[in-house]
């Protein structure tokens, strides 16, 4: 939408590559434990207080973050993506939210402070763009069999970026907001040639499908793909799974409303599950399908029906009631397996964005400012997104370039 009046842009290889030289102008020393050069964060950002907070009542106040120590990353936020799991949380649709609650988990922003450890770990500078997905903790211990194995996803101690708890008890608080306090290791550089709100929400929506795409042989064993649903994530599907080099690439959608668009993203095929007999028509015709579905209310046995011989289905979406009930044949007969997966690792994240840039993965994102967070969210209740919505904080935008300046 780079008409509309909510869209904004800006130039953050530049306003880094500014800022960076500005800094070394002004003959500041740049050194990793050394946050003088820039005010202390004081951390405001939109608090939800109860399960109303999904219906657009977020208030903008301050909170308390984790203490900082040497592993952790201060970024001032200039972008975060909206989610629907920030949805799911906000109305406490999983269980209880540890209110008051700070959503967002697909940010980006400028490091104003970087720890010392984190910056040996991860390389990252003052002034690095940088980005934060869903995962913001795990034990990183060497006798944890899936941190020492880079599976940090899986670290029974995982740590969401918000409603969660670091190791020492502090809240996690997310992205809705002018500061994150992140632990280097799930902070991530973002490269050149990706424009920021454009990487934000692929830090959660993005990396939550290029995963299970990548990793159960999308354009390798799998050539023939299905996405359900063509919503933020869905639409990520499309656009990595023609990316990763699928020769077939379905979208699957309840209505034809989305088919022109969801062909401009790659598909080379579109369902409409309103439509009559589309399970009979496109049965056993797809290797892998990935459904982002948000809702219980999903036709699971037809969706399994349009799987070949050995094909998987991998559930991403994560409805707040339980999927409908299936019958055991509906895997047996075709030795058809039934997955799910959850978000990705920091790697995962490196290696999407690598992907994107050198394929020139463009997605689909409408930007609104950080101040209009509470209609925000009340729009992407309505699956207004087209396809995912991506809040700006110019304010932030505006501080970092005159701080640049000086
Ligand atoms: N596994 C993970 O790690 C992970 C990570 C991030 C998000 N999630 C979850 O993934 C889900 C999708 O998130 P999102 O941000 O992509 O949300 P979204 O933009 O709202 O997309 C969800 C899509 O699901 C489809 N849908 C909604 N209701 C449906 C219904 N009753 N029957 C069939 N399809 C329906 C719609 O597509 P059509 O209009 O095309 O039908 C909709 O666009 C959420 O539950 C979220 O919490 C999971
Ligand atoms: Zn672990
Ligand atoms: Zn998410």
């Amino acid at each position: 939408m780079p008409n509309s009046p909510l869209h904004y842009s800006h130039n953050k290889q530049s306003l880094t590559i500014l800022i960076s030289s500005i800094i070394l102008k002004s003959n500041l020393k740049i050194s990793s434990n050394l946050p003088k050069m820039v005010p202390q964060p004081e951390f405001n950002g939109w608090l939800g207080h109860d399960a109303s907070a999904a219906e657009g009542n977020m208030t903008w106040g301050p909170y308390t973050p984790k203490p900082f120590t040497e592993s952790d990353i201060d970024i001032q936020i200039t972008h975060c993506g909206i989610c629907g799991s920030d949805i799911h949380t906000l109305r406490s649709g999983w269980g209880e939210t540890p209110y008051p609650c700070v959503v967002g988990h697909e940010i980006i922003g400028t490091a104003i402070r970087v720890g010392s450890q984190a910056a040996k770990e991860r390389g990252i500078k003052i002034g690095d763009r940088v980005g934060v997905g869903a995962q913001s903790g795990s034990c990183l211990r060497d006798d944890c069999e899936y941190c020492a194995a880079g599976e940090e996803t899986h670290c029974p101690n995982m740590v969401m970026t918000y409603g969660s708890r670091f190791a020492d008890g502090s809240k996690s608080y997310g992205g809705y907001a002018d500061f994150s306090r992140t632990p280097g290791h799930f902070v991530v550089k973002i490269p050149e040639g990706l424009e920021s709100e454009d990487a934000a929400p692929m830090m959660c929506g993005g990396v939550t499908v290029y995963a299970p795409l990548k990793r159960n042989g999308c354009g390798t064993t799998a050539k023939r793909v299905g996405i359900v649903g063509v919503g933020g994530l869905g639409h990520f599907g499309l656009l990595f799974a023609k990316a990763l080099g699928a020769e077939k690439v379905v979208a699957i959608s309840r209505t034809s409303a989305k088919k022109a668009d969801a062909e401009k993203m790659g598909a080379t095929g579109f369902i409409a599950t309103e439509d009559e007999n589309w399970a009979k028509k496109n049965a056993g015709t797809l290797d892998l399908i990935i459904s982002t579905v948000s809702s219980p209310n999903m036709p699971l046995s037809e969706y399994l029906s349009l799987l070949a011989p050995k094909g998987q289905f991998i559930q991403v979406g994560a409805p707040e009631d339980v999927l409908p009930p299936i019958s055991a044949f509906s895997l047996i007969v075709k030795g058809i397996k039934l997955g799910g997966s959850l978000i990705g690792t920091p790697k995962d994240i490196e290696d999407m964005m690598q992907l994107a840039v050198e394929k020139k993965v463009k997605p689909w994102i409408q930007t609104v400012p950080m101040t209009e967070a509470n209609k925000a969210v009340v729009e992407f209740e309505e699956g207004k997104p087209r396809y995912r919505f991506c809040l700006v904080n110019e304010k932030n935008i505006e501080k970092l370039a005159n701080r640049a300046a000086i």
